[in-house]
Protein backbone atom coordinates (compact mmCIF):
# COMPACT_ATOMS: atom_id res chain seq x y z
CA UNK A 1 0.00 0.00 0.00
CA UNK A 2 1.63 3.59 -0.89
CA UNK A 3 1.04 6.76 0.93
CA UNK A 4 -1.72 9.03 -0.24
CA UNK A 5 -0.65 11.35 -3.07
CA UNK A 6 -2.18 14.90 -2.88
CA UNK A 7 0.55 17.57 -4.29
CA UNK A 8 -0.55 19.65 -6.75
CA UNK A 9 2.97 19.76 -8.91
CA UNK A 10 3.15 16.24 -9.16
CA UNK A 11 -0.37 16.25 -11.64
CA UNK A 12 -1.06 17.29 -14.68
CA UNK A 13 -4.15 18.74 -16.38
CA UNK A 14 -4.25 19.04 -20.02
CA UNK A 15 -6.64 17.95 -22.13
CA UNK A 16 -6.40 14.37 -23.38
CA UNK A 17 -6.13 14.57 -27.06
CA UNK A 18 -4.47 11.39 -27.96
CA UNK A 19 -5.38 7.35 -27.26
CA UNK A 20 -3.01 4.34 -27.35
CA UNK A 21 -4.99 1.15 -28.46
CA UNK A 22 -1.95 -1.87 -27.91
CA UNK A 23 -3.20 -4.14 -30.58
CA UNK A 24 0.13 -6.55 -30.31
CA UNK A 25 -0.94 -9.28 -28.30
CA UNK A 26 -0.95 -12.63 -29.97
CA UNK A 27 -4.42 -13.51 -28.71
CA UNK A 28 -3.79 -17.21 -27.89
CA UNK A 29 -6.76 -17.72 -25.10
CA UNK A 30 -9.07 -17.10 -28.87
CA UNK A 31 -7.69 -20.27 -30.75
CA UNK A 32 -8.15 -21.23 -33.43
CA UNK A 33 -9.98 -18.09 -34.35
CA UNK A 34 -6.98 -15.24 -34.06
CA UNK A 35 -4.35 -17.99 -36.23
CA UNK A 36 -4.78 -15.72 -38.71
CA UNK A 37 -6.95 -12.90 -37.69
CA UNK A 38 -6.28 -10.46 -35.04
CA UNK A 39 -8.58 -10.87 -31.99
CA UNK A 40 -9.59 -7.09 -32.48
CA UNK A 41 -10.74 -7.73 -35.71
CA UNK A 42 -13.23 -10.29 -34.69
CA UNK A 43 -16.56 -8.76 -35.29
CA UNK A 44 -19.29 -7.68 -32.58
CA UNK A 45 -22.97 -8.06 -34.14
CA UNK A 46 -21.17 -6.50 -37.31
CA UNK A 47 -18.55 -4.03 -36.13
CA UNK A 48 -15.08 -5.15 -34.94
CA UNK A 49 -14.04 -5.40 -31.76
CA UNK A 50 -11.49 -2.31 -32.42
CA UNK A 51 -14.23 -0.26 -34.06
CA UNK A 52 -16.10 -0.92 -31.09
CA UNK A 53 -13.57 0.80 -28.82
CA UNK A 54 -12.15 3.78 -31.05
CA UNK A 55 -16.25 4.57 -31.50
CA UNK A 56 -15.60 4.89 -27.18
CA UNK A 57 -12.60 7.06 -27.73
CA UNK A 58 -14.28 9.22 -30.74
CA UNK A 59 -16.75 9.93 -27.89
CA UNK A 60 -15.11 10.88 -25.29
CA UNK A 61 -13.26 13.41 -27.71
CA UNK A 62 -10.20 12.09 -28.59
CA UNK A 63 -8.50 13.18 -31.92
CA UNK A 64 -5.49 11.32 -32.36
CA UNK A 65 -5.61 7.31 -32.47
CA UNK A 66 -2.37 5.62 -31.88
CA UNK A 67 -2.58 1.77 -32.48
CA UNK A 68 0.97 -0.21 -31.51
CA UNK A 69 0.58 -2.78 -33.52
CA UNK A 70 2.93 -5.94 -34.24
CA UNK A 71 2.65 -9.01 -36.97
CA UNK A 72 -0.28 -10.10 -38.33
CA UNK A 73 -2.06 -7.38 -37.59
CA UNK A 74 -2.21 -5.21 -40.97
CA UNK A 75 -6.02 -5.66 -41.37
CA UNK A 76 -6.49 -3.63 -38.40
CA UNK A 77 -4.58 -0.53 -40.42
CA UNK A 78 -6.67 -1.44 -43.68
CA UNK A 79 -9.66 -1.45 -41.56
CA UNK A 80 -9.04 2.44 -40.46
CA UNK A 81 -8.31 3.21 -44.24
CA UNK A 82 -10.54 4.11 -47.31
CA UNK A 83 -11.36 1.17 -49.22
CA UNK A 84 -11.32 2.45 -52.43
CA UNK A 85 -12.82 -0.31 -54.79
CA UNK A 86 -15.07 -1.29 -52.28
CA UNK A 87 -16.16 2.75 -52.20
CA UNK A 88 -15.85 2.69 -56.01
CA UNK A 89 -18.32 -0.16 -56.21
CA UNK A 90 -20.85 1.04 -53.72
CA UNK A 91 -21.26 4.17 -55.27
CA UNK A 92 -21.87 2.43 -59.05
CA UNK A 93 -24.42 0.49 -57.14
CA UNK A 94 -25.94 3.85 -55.54
CA UNK A 95 -25.40 1.72 -52.27
CA UNK A 96 -24.87 5.21 -50.25
CA UNK A 97 -26.28 4.08 -46.56
CA UNK A 98 -23.46 1.77 -47.14
CA UNK A 99 -20.87 4.14 -47.89
CA UNK A 100 -21.95 6.95 -45.24
CA UNK A 101 -21.77 3.91 -42.32
CA UNK A 102 -17.68 3.53 -43.79
CA UNK A 103 -17.58 7.01 -43.60
CA UNK A 104 -18.77 7.20 -40.34
CA UNK A 105 -16.67 4.93 -38.82
CA UNK A 106 -13.26 6.63 -40.19
CA UNK A 107 -10.91 9.35 -38.48
CA UNK A 108 -10.10 12.01 -40.16
CA UNK A 109 -6.89 11.90 -42.27
CA UNK A 110 -3.82 12.62 -39.95
CA UNK A 111 -5.57 11.19 -37.15
CA UNK A 112 -4.49 7.90 -37.26
CA UNK A 113 -0.89 6.37 -36.41
CA UNK A 114 0.67 2.66 -36.36
CA UNK A 115 3.88 1.72 -34.57
CA UNK A 116 5.48 -1.91 -34.24
CA UNK A 117 5.74 -3.55 -31.17
CA UNK A 118 8.73 -5.66 -32.62
CA UNK A 119 8.19 -8.72 -30.38
CA UNK A 120 4.99 -9.18 -27.51
CA UNK A 121 6.93 -8.46 -24.14
CA UNK A 122 4.16 -7.39 -22.23
CA UNK A 123 1.02 -4.31 -22.12
CA UNK A 124 3.53 -1.92 -20.61
CA UNK A 125 5.80 -3.13 -23.07
CA UNK A 126 3.45 -1.99 -25.95
CA UNK A 127 2.20 1.21 -24.36
CA UNK A 128 6.17 2.36 -23.60
CA UNK A 129 6.53 2.21 -27.74
CA UNK A 130 4.43 4.63 -28.12
CA UNK A 131 6.00 7.16 -26.15
CA UNK A 132 7.22 9.12 -29.18
CA UNK A 133 3.54 9.20 -30.79
CA UNK A 134 2.42 10.33 -27.28
CA UNK A 135 5.05 13.01 -26.42
CA UNK A 136 4.92 15.06 -23.10
CA UNK A 137 1.56 15.04 -22.44
CA UNK A 138 -1.45 12.79 -20.39
CA UNK A 139 -3.01 10.53 -22.81
CA UNK A 140 -5.66 7.65 -22.85
CA UNK A 141 -4.92 3.54 -22.86
CA UNK A 142 -8.03 1.31 -23.84
CA UNK A 143 -7.46 -2.35 -23.84
CA UNK A 144 -9.07 -3.26 -27.04
CA UNK A 145 -10.39 -6.52 -26.48
CA UNK A 146 -12.10 -5.16 -23.20
CA UNK A 147 -15.70 -3.45 -24.09
CA UNK A 148 -17.76 -1.46 -22.38
CA UNK A 149 -21.43 -1.19 -22.87
CA UNK A 150 -23.49 1.73 -21.11
CA UNK A 151 -25.05 4.53 -21.45
CA UNK A 152 -22.07 6.78 -20.52
CA UNK A 153 -19.02 6.43 -22.63
CA UNK A 154 -16.59 4.77 -20.27
CA UNK A 155 -13.61 7.18 -21.45
CA UNK A 156 -15.59 10.12 -21.31
CA UNK A 157 -16.26 10.27 -17.62
CA UNK A 158 -12.65 9.49 -17.18
CA UNK A 159 -11.51 12.32 -19.32
CA UNK A 160 -14.05 14.32 -17.24
CA UNK A 161 -12.84 13.13 -13.86
CA UNK A 162 -9.22 14.30 -15.36
CA UNK A 163 -10.23 17.48 -16.73
CA UNK A 164 -11.39 18.60 -13.17
CA UNK A 165 -9.00 17.07 -10.97
CA UNK A 166 -5.67 16.89 -13.26
CA UNK A 167 -5.08 12.84 -11.44
CA UNK A 168 -4.54 9.94 -13.35
CA UNK A 169 -7.56 7.63 -13.25
CA UNK A 170 -8.06 3.70 -13.71
CA UNK A 171 -11.77 2.37 -14.65
CA UNK A 172 -13.08 -0.24 -12.34
CA UNK A 173 -16.25 -2.03 -12.41
CA UNK A 174 -17.88 -4.29 -9.62
CA UNK A 175 -17.20 -8.17 -9.61
CA UNK A 176 -18.62 -10.58 -7.08
CA UNK A 177 -16.33 -10.95 -4.35
CA UNK A 178 -15.52 -14.88 -5.23
CA UNK A 179 -14.68 -13.85 -8.46
CA UNK A 180 -11.66 -11.44 -8.02
CA UNK A 181 -9.03 -13.74 -7.96
CA UNK A 182 -9.19 -13.55 -12.15
CA UNK A 183 -9.05 -10.07 -11.81
CA UNK A 184 -6.49 -6.98 -11.09
CA UNK A 185 -8.21 -5.30 -8.31
CA UNK A 186 -7.85 -2.04 -6.51
CA UNK A 187 -7.55 -0.83 -2.64
CA UNK A 188 -9.43 2.75 -2.92
CA UNK A 189 -10.33 5.06 0.04
CA UNK A 190 -13.46 7.22 -0.24
CA UNK A 191 -12.91 11.32 -0.93
CA UNK A 192 -15.18 13.94 0.16
CA UNK A 193 -16.29 14.36 -3.08
CA UNK A 194 -17.81 10.97 -3.88
CA UNK A 195 -14.26 10.29 -6.04
CA UNK A 196 -12.33 6.93 -4.90
CA UNK A 197 -8.43 7.47 -4.61
CA UNK A 198 -6.62 4.48 -5.05
CA UNK A 199 -3.40 3.66 -2.92
CA UNK A 200 -2.70 0.01 -4.21
CA UNK A 201 -3.57 -2.55 -6.89
CA UNK A 202 -3.39 -6.45 -6.68
CA UNK A 203 -3.00 -8.48 -9.63
CA UNK A 204 -5.18 -11.41 -9.43
CA UNK A 205 -5.30 -11.52 -5.30
CA UNK A 206 -5.75 -15.18 -3.41
CA UNK A 207 -8.96 -15.78 -2.52
CA UNK A 208 -10.02 -14.18 0.55
CA UNK A 209 -7.38 -11.40 -0.17
CA UNK A 210 -9.37 -9.23 -2.45
CA UNK A 211 -8.97 -5.49 -0.56
CA UNK A 212 -12.32 -4.96 -2.75
CA UNK A 213 -14.52 -5.97 -5.23
CA UNK A 214 -13.77 -3.48 -8.25
CA UNK A 215 -12.25 -4.60 -10.73
CA UNK A 216 -9.73 -2.94 -13.24
CA UNK A 217 -10.73 -2.80 -16.28
CA UNK A 218 -8.93 -2.09 -19.13
CA UNK A 219 -9.00 2.42 -19.57
CA UNK A 220 -6.58 4.34 -18.16
CA UNK A 221 -5.57 8.44 -18.17
CA UNK A 222 -2.16 8.60 -17.69
CA UNK A 223 0.45 11.29 -17.12
CA UNK A 224 3.41 10.89 -19.77
CA UNK A 225 5.86 9.98 -16.21
CA UNK A 226 4.76 6.48 -17.05
CA UNK A 227 7.14 6.23 -19.97
CA UNK A 228 10.23 6.84 -17.91
CA UNK A 229 8.97 4.33 -15.85
CA UNK A 230 8.06 1.87 -18.44
CA UNK A 231 11.77 2.15 -19.81
CA UNK A 232 13.12 1.40 -16.79
CA UNK A 233 10.28 -1.38 -15.68
CA UNK A 234 12.11 -5.23 -15.15
CA UNK A 235 9.72 -7.99 -16.25
CA UNK A 236 7.14 -9.09 -14.20
CA UNK A 237 4.54 -11.54 -13.87
CA UNK A 238 4.08 -14.11 -16.68
CA UNK A 239 8.19 -12.65 -17.72
CA UNK A 240 6.55 -9.85 -19.11
CA UNK A 241 7.05 -5.57 -18.59
CA UNK A 242 3.58 -4.75 -16.74
CA UNK A 243 1.70 -1.71 -17.16
CA UNK A 244 0.16 -2.12 -13.18
CA UNK A 245 3.70 -2.58 -12.13
CA UNK A 246 4.67 0.91 -13.96
CA UNK A 247 1.83 2.67 -12.64
CA UNK A 248 2.13 1.29 -9.14
CA UNK A 249 5.38 3.14 -9.30
CA UNK A 250 3.92 6.42 -10.43
CA UNK A 251 1.14 6.15 -7.24
CA UNK A 252 3.85 6.93 -5.53
CA UNK A 253 4.45 10.05 -6.83
CA UNK A 254 1.03 10.99 -8.58
CA UNK A 255 -2.50 11.43 -7.32
CA UNK A 256 -5.05 8.24 -8.86
CA UNK A 257 -8.21 8.27 -8.95
CA UNK A 258 -10.52 5.14 -10.02
CA UNK A 259 -13.60 5.72 -12.38
CA UNK A 260 -16.36 3.01 -11.20
CA UNK A 261 -17.97 2.45 -14.96
CA UNK A 262 -21.91 2.21 -14.80
CA UNK A 263 -22.62 -0.63 -17.31
CA UNK A 264 -21.78 -4.37 -18.45
CA UNK A 265 -17.47 -4.86 -19.06
CA UNK A 266 -16.76 -8.07 -21.74
CA UNK A 267 -13.64 -9.53 -22.39
CA UNK A 268 -13.80 -10.47 -25.94
CA UNK A 269 -10.39 -11.78 -25.59
CA UNK A 270 -12.11 -15.12 -23.82
CA UNK A 271 -14.50 -16.89 -25.80
CA UNK A 272 -17.21 -16.62 -23.28
CA UNK A 273 -16.79 -13.02 -22.89
CA UNK A 274 -17.10 -12.37 -26.90
CA UNK A 275 -20.19 -14.37 -27.03
CA UNK A 276 -22.05 -12.47 -24.26
CA UNK A 277 -20.70 -9.45 -25.90
CA UNK A 278 -22.19 -10.30 -28.82
CA UNK A 279 -25.60 -11.30 -27.65
CA UNK A 280 -25.29 -8.00 -24.99
CA UNK A 281 -24.81 -6.21 -28.47
CA UNK A 282 -27.40 -7.88 -30.03
CA UNK A 283 -30.07 -6.79 -28.10
CA UNK A 284 -29.50 -3.39 -27.59
CA UNK A 285 -29.52 -2.01 -31.22
CA UNK A 286 -32.80 -0.85 -31.81
CA UNK A 287 -33.33 -2.23 -35.43
CA UNK A 288 -33.00 -6.09 -34.07
CA UNK A 289 -32.98 -6.28 -30.95
CA UNK A 290 -36.53 -7.92 -30.16
CA UNK A 291 -35.68 -10.17 -33.21
CA UNK A 292 -32.61 -11.27 -31.31
CA UNK A 293 -34.29 -11.67 -28.32
CA UNK A 294 -37.31 -13.95 -30.08
CA UNK A 295 -34.74 -16.25 -31.68
CA UNK A 296 -32.56 -16.63 -28.09
CA UNK A 297 -35.64 -17.35 -26.58
CA UNK A 298 -36.98 -19.83 -29.48
CA UNK A 299 -33.20 -21.78 -28.86
CA UNK A 300 -33.21 -21.90 -25.40
CA UNK A 301 -36.95 -23.38 -25.24
CA UNK A 302 -35.64 -25.55 -27.79
CA UNK A 303 -33.10 -26.70 -25.11
CA UNK A 304 -35.19 -27.30 -22.56
CA UNK A 305 -37.31 -29.80 -24.56
CA UNK A 306 -34.76 -31.84 -25.19
P1 LIG B 1 -3.91 -9.76 -23.09
O1 LIG B 1 -3.04 -10.60 -22.26
O2 LIG B 1 -5.36 -9.74 -22.80
O3 LIG B 1 -3.79 -10.08 -24.63
O4 LIG B 1 -3.33 -8.29 -23.12
P2 LIG B 1 -3.10 -11.19 -25.45
O5 LIG B 1 -1.68 -11.40 -25.03
O6 LIG B 1 -3.35 -10.83 -26.85
O7 LIG B 1 -4.05 -12.43 -25.10
P3 LIG B 1 -3.81 -13.93 -24.70
O8 LIG B 1 -3.59 -13.91 -23.21
O9 LIG B 1 -2.66 -14.49 -25.49
O10 LIG B 1 -5.12 -14.55 -25.09
C1 LIG B 1 -4.13 -7.13 -22.93
C2 LIG B 1 -3.96 -6.14 -24.07
O11 LIG B 1 -2.59 -5.82 -24.24
C3 LIG B 1 -2.17 -6.04 -25.57
C4 LIG B 1 -3.16 -7.06 -26.14
O12 LIG B 1 -3.24 -6.89 -27.54
C5 LIG B 1 -4.43 -6.70 -25.41
O13 LIG B 1 -5.12 -5.66 -26.06
N1 LIG B 1 -0.79 -6.54 -25.56
C6 LIG B 1 -0.43 -7.53 -24.71
C7 LIG B 1 0.12 -5.99 -26.43
O14 LIG B 1 -0.19 -5.08 -27.23
N2 LIG B 1 1.41 -6.45 -26.40
C8 LIG B 1 1.81 -7.43 -25.55
O15 LIG B 1 3.00 -7.80 -25.56
C9 LIG B 1 0.86 -7.99 -24.69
Amino acid sequence: MFPLQTSKPETYSMRIRKAVFPVAGLGTRFLPATKAIPKEMLPVVDRPVIQHVVDEARAAGIEHFIFVTGRNKGTIEDHFDIAFELDHTLASRNRHADLALLADDLPGAGQTSFTRQQAPLGLGHAVWCARELVGDEPFAVLLPDMLHHGIEPCLKGMIEQHTKTGANSVSVYAVPMEQTPSYGIIDAVPLADGSQQIRNMVEKPAAGTAPSNLAISGRYVLSPKIFDILGRQQKGAGGEIQLTDAMLTLLETEKFLAHVFDGEVFDTGTKIGFLTANVAYALARPEFGSLARSEIEKLLARRQNT
